[in-house]
Protein backbone atom coordinates (compact mmCIF):
# COMPACT_ATOMS: atom_id res chain seq x y z
CA UNK A 1 0.00 0.00 0.00
CA UNK A 2 0.96 3.73 -0.33
CA UNK A 3 1.51 5.97 2.58
CA UNK A 4 -1.26 5.83 4.94
CA UNK A 5 -2.00 9.34 3.92
CA UNK A 6 -2.24 8.74 0.69
CA UNK A 7 -6.02 8.35 -0.24
CA UNK A 8 -7.72 5.57 -2.47
CA UNK A 9 -7.30 6.63 -6.29
CA UNK A 10 -9.68 8.48 -7.94
CA UNK A 11 -10.48 8.91 -11.96
CA UNK A 12 -12.06 12.55 -12.53
CA UNK A 13 -12.37 12.93 -16.31
CA UNK A 14 -12.45 16.28 -17.39
CA UNK A 15 -15.61 17.29 -19.78
CA UNK A 16 -12.98 19.56 -21.82
CA UNK A 17 -12.73 17.07 -24.00
CA UNK A 18 -15.85 15.73 -24.05
CA UNK A 19 -19.01 16.43 -26.96
CA UNK A 20 -20.32 19.54 -25.79
CA UNK A 21 -23.36 18.66 -27.42
CA UNK A 22 -24.09 15.70 -25.80
CA UNK A 23 -23.01 16.57 -22.48
CA UNK A 24 -25.86 14.87 -20.49
CA UNK A 25 -24.98 12.17 -22.48
CA UNK A 26 -21.46 12.49 -21.95
CA UNK A 27 -21.30 12.43 -18.37
CA UNK A 28 -23.40 9.25 -17.84
CA UNK A 29 -21.46 7.12 -19.92
CA UNK A 30 -18.44 7.99 -18.52
CA UNK A 31 -19.89 7.73 -14.81
CA UNK A 32 -21.04 4.11 -15.96
CA UNK A 33 -17.69 4.01 -17.74
CA UNK A 34 -16.11 3.92 -13.88
CA UNK A 35 -15.31 7.78 -13.33
CA UNK A 36 -15.25 8.54 -9.95
CA UNK A 37 -15.75 12.38 -10.32
CA UNK A 38 -16.60 14.63 -13.37
CA UNK A 39 -14.02 16.92 -13.68
CA UNK A 40 -15.22 20.66 -14.61
CA UNK A 41 -12.81 23.33 -16.19
CA UNK A 42 -13.91 27.33 -15.81
CA UNK A 43 -11.79 29.43 -17.94
CA UNK A 44 -12.56 33.59 -18.29
CA UNK A 45 -10.20 34.31 -21.11
CA UNK A 46 -8.35 36.32 -18.70
CA UNK A 47 -7.12 34.42 -16.11
CA UNK A 48 -6.12 31.79 -19.04
CA UNK A 49 -6.72 32.44 -22.64
CA UNK A 50 -9.79 29.98 -23.19
CA UNK A 51 -13.22 30.28 -22.77
CA UNK A 52 -14.99 27.72 -21.27
CA UNK A 53 -18.51 27.02 -19.21
CA UNK A 54 -20.41 28.64 -16.16
CA UNK A 55 -22.59 27.76 -13.48
CA UNK A 56 -25.51 27.23 -15.75
CA UNK A 57 -23.53 23.84 -17.42
CA UNK A 58 -22.94 22.66 -14.02
CA UNK A 59 -26.47 23.04 -12.95
CA UNK A 60 -27.46 21.00 -16.37
CA UNK A 61 -25.26 18.15 -16.20
CA UNK A 62 -25.99 18.06 -12.00
CA UNK A 63 -29.46 15.88 -12.87
CA UNK A 64 -27.38 13.36 -14.90
CA UNK A 65 -24.80 12.09 -12.47
CA UNK A 66 -24.59 10.83 -8.76
CA UNK A 67 -20.71 11.13 -8.67
CA UNK A 68 -19.06 14.55 -7.04
CA UNK A 69 -18.63 17.41 -9.05
CA UNK A 70 -15.01 18.57 -9.32
CA UNK A 71 -14.81 22.68 -10.80
CA UNK A 72 -11.79 23.97 -11.14
CA UNK A 73 -11.77 27.71 -11.76
CA UNK A 74 -9.47 29.44 -14.26
CA UNK A 75 -10.73 32.53 -13.45
CA UNK A 76 -9.59 35.91 -11.62
CA UNK A 77 -11.43 37.06 -9.51
CA UNK A 78 -12.29 34.31 -7.85
CA UNK A 79 -14.97 35.13 -4.90
CA UNK A 80 -18.27 35.73 -6.97
CA UNK A 81 -18.53 32.50 -8.45
CA UNK A 82 -18.10 30.18 -5.47
CA UNK A 83 -21.67 30.99 -4.13
CA UNK A 84 -22.61 30.41 -7.75
CA UNK A 85 -20.98 26.97 -8.38
CA UNK A 86 -22.61 25.42 -5.04
CA UNK A 87 -26.04 26.11 -5.72
CA UNK A 88 -25.15 25.13 -9.31
CA UNK A 89 -24.23 22.02 -7.14
CA UNK A 90 -21.00 21.62 -7.31
CA UNK A 91 -19.02 19.34 -4.66
CA UNK A 92 -15.51 20.19 -5.03
CA UNK A 93 -14.36 23.58 -5.87
CA UNK A 94 -10.60 25.01 -6.15
CA UNK A 95 -8.76 27.77 -7.57
CA UNK A 96 -5.37 29.20 -8.51
CA UNK A 97 -4.23 31.57 -5.57
CA UNK A 98 -2.60 34.18 -8.37
CA UNK A 99 -6.35 34.65 -8.58
CA UNK A 100 -7.34 35.72 -5.37
CA UNK A 101 -6.60 38.70 -3.52
CA UNK A 102 -7.47 36.98 -0.21
CA UNK A 103 -6.66 33.18 -0.72
CA UNK A 104 -7.65 32.81 3.26
CA UNK A 105 -10.95 34.11 2.66
CA UNK A 106 -11.53 32.36 -0.70
CA UNK A 107 -10.68 28.59 0.66
CA UNK A 108 -13.40 29.63 3.86
CA UNK A 109 -16.34 30.83 1.26
CA UNK A 110 -15.95 27.86 -0.47
CA UNK A 111 -16.56 25.73 2.64
CA UNK A 112 -19.11 28.04 3.89
CA UNK A 113 -21.06 27.36 0.74
CA UNK A 114 -21.02 23.45 1.35
CA UNK A 115 -18.21 22.21 -0.95
CA UNK A 116 -14.42 20.74 -0.42
CA UNK A 117 -12.05 23.86 -1.43
CA UNK A 118 -8.97 23.18 -2.96
CA UNK A 119 -5.75 25.36 -4.28
CA UNK A 120 -4.55 24.55 -7.64
CA UNK A 121 -0.55 24.86 -8.29
CA UNK A 122 1.01 25.73 -12.21
CA UNK A 123 4.03 24.29 -12.90
CA UNK A 124 6.04 27.05 -12.01
CA UNK A 125 4.43 27.63 -8.74
CA UNK A 126 6.02 27.41 -5.33
CA UNK A 127 4.69 24.88 -3.03
CA UNK A 128 5.06 27.76 -0.04
CA UNK A 129 1.23 28.93 -1.12
CA UNK A 130 0.01 26.00 0.76
CA UNK A 131 2.05 26.62 4.15
CA UNK A 132 -0.36 28.69 5.83
CA UNK A 133 -3.75 27.46 4.29
CA UNK A 134 -2.95 23.72 5.47
CA UNK A 135 -5.97 23.58 7.69
CA UNK A 136 -8.17 25.14 4.82
CA UNK A 137 -7.81 22.86 2.78
CA UNK A 138 -9.40 19.66 1.28
CA UNK A 139 -7.39 18.98 -1.48
CA UNK A 140 -4.23 20.38 -3.35
CA UNK A 141 -4.22 20.06 -7.53
CA UNK A 142 -0.91 20.40 -8.91
CA UNK A 143 -1.12 21.68 -12.90
CA UNK A 144 0.96 19.47 -15.25
CA UNK A 145 0.31 21.26 -18.20
CA UNK A 146 -0.10 25.00 -18.13
CA UNK A 147 -3.44 25.81 -17.90
CA UNK A 148 -5.79 26.55 -20.44
CA UNK A 149 -5.89 23.67 -23.15
CA UNK A 150 -6.76 19.94 -23.39
CA UNK A 151 -3.93 17.40 -25.09
CA UNK A 152 -0.99 18.78 -24.26
CA UNK A 153 1.91 16.70 -22.49
CA UNK A 154 2.43 15.90 -18.85
CA UNK A 155 5.42 18.06 -17.76
CA UNK A 156 7.84 15.33 -16.16
CA UNK A 157 9.01 17.75 -13.29
CA UNK A 158 5.91 17.26 -11.44
CA UNK A 159 6.50 14.23 -10.38
CA UNK A 160 9.03 15.72 -8.01
CA UNK A 161 6.79 18.32 -6.81
CA UNK A 162 4.05 15.52 -6.21
CA UNK A 163 6.65 13.50 -3.85
CA UNK A 164 7.15 17.14 -2.38
CA UNK A 165 3.70 17.77 -2.07
CA UNK A 166 2.76 14.03 -0.48
CA UNK A 167 5.24 14.54 2.09
CA UNK A 168 3.89 17.69 3.48
CA UNK A 169 0.10 16.47 3.28
CA UNK A 170 1.54 13.02 5.04
CA UNK A 171 3.47 15.28 7.72
CA UNK A 172 0.38 17.57 8.42
CA UNK A 173 -1.78 14.55 8.71
CA UNK A 174 0.74 12.59 10.68
CA UNK A 175 0.41 16.15 13.19
CA UNK A 176 -3.12 15.42 13.43
CA UNK A 177 -4.38 17.57 10.49
CA UNK A 178 -7.19 16.69 8.46
CA UNK A 179 -6.95 14.56 5.38
CA UNK A 180 -6.17 16.29 2.24
CA UNK A 181 -6.58 14.94 -1.76
CA UNK A 182 -3.52 15.51 -3.79
CA UNK A 183 -4.99 15.77 -7.58
CA UNK A 184 -2.91 16.14 -10.56
CA UNK A 185 -4.31 17.38 -13.53
CA UNK A 186 -2.81 17.72 -17.03
CA UNK A 187 -0.99 15.01 -19.61
CA UNK A 188 -2.33 12.33 -17.55
CA UNK A 189 -2.57 9.05 -19.79
CA UNK A 190 -2.70 5.11 -19.02
CA UNK A 191 0.73 4.94 -19.79
CA UNK A 192 2.20 7.26 -17.38
CA UNK A 193 -0.23 6.96 -14.48
CA UNK A 194 1.92 4.51 -12.29
CA UNK A 195 4.34 6.62 -12.05
CA UNK A 196 1.87 9.40 -11.12
CA UNK A 197 0.26 7.15 -8.65
CA UNK A 198 4.14 6.14 -7.04
CA UNK A 199 4.77 9.84 -6.87
CA UNK A 200 2.01 10.49 -4.74
CA UNK A 201 -1.40 11.42 -5.97
CA UNK A 202 -4.27 10.17 -5.39
CA UNK A 203 -6.72 11.80 -7.45
CA UNK A 204 -6.03 11.96 -11.60
CA UNK A 205 -8.12 13.97 -14.10
CA UNK A 206 -7.83 12.78 -17.56
CA UNK A 207 -9.56 14.81 -20.33
CA UNK A 208 -8.27 13.47 -23.45
CA UNK A 209 -6.94 10.47 -22.56
CA UNK A 210 -10.53 9.09 -21.96
CA UNK A 211 -12.72 11.03 -23.78
CA UNK A 212 -10.66 10.93 -27.05
CA UNK A 213 -11.34 7.30 -27.02
CA UNK A 214 -14.16 5.22 -28.20
CA UNK A 215 -14.47 2.82 -25.24
CA UNK A 216 -14.28 5.09 -21.72
CA UNK A 217 -14.55 2.16 -19.33
CA UNK A 218 -11.09 0.21 -21.68
CA UNK A 219 -9.34 3.23 -20.55
CA UNK A 220 -10.49 3.80 -17.05
CA UNK A 221 -10.19 -0.22 -16.14
CA UNK A 222 -6.71 0.44 -17.70
CA UNK A 223 -5.98 3.30 -15.29
CA UNK A 224 -6.79 1.23 -12.19
CA UNK A 225 -4.40 -1.32 -13.00
CA UNK A 226 -1.68 0.73 -13.63
CA UNK A 227 -2.44 2.19 -10.31
CA UNK A 228 -2.60 -1.34 -9.01
CA UNK A 229 0.63 -2.20 -9.85
CA UNK A 230 2.17 0.80 -8.35
CA UNK A 231 0.27 0.33 -4.99
CA UNK A 232 1.98 -3.34 -5.02
CA UNK A 233 4.94 -1.96 -5.99
CA UNK A 234 4.53 0.20 -2.61
CA UNK A 235 3.67 -2.79 -0.40
C1 LIG B 1 -6.28 22.26 -18.50
C2 LIG B 1 -7.44 21.67 -17.75
C3 LIG B 1 -7.44 20.19 -17.72
C4 LIG B 1 -7.57 19.54 -19.07
C5 LIG B 1 -6.89 18.23 -19.01
O1 LIG B 1 -6.23 23.63 -18.30
O2 LIG B 1 -7.43 22.12 -16.41
O3 LIG B 1 -8.41 19.69 -16.82
O4 LIG B 1 -8.88 19.34 -19.48
O5 LIG B 1 -6.90 17.67 -20.29
P1 LIG B 1 -5.90 16.53 -20.72
O6 LIG B 1 -6.14 15.36 -19.81
O7 LIG B 1 -6.26 16.27 -22.12
O8 LIG B 1 -4.50 17.07 -20.55
ZN1 LIG C 1 -8.72 21.09 -14.87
Amino acid sequence: MPDSAQLPARIAPSILSADFARLGEEVRNVVAAGADWIHFDVMDNHYVPNLTIGPLVCEAIRPHVDVPIDVHLMVEPVDALIPSFAKAGANVITFHPEASRHIDRSLALIRENGCKAGLVLNPGASLDWLTHVMDRLDIVLLMSVNPGFGGQSFIAQTLVKLRQARALITRHVANGGQPIALEVDGGVKADNIRLIREAGADTFVAGSAIFGKPDYAAVIREMRSQIALADQGAA
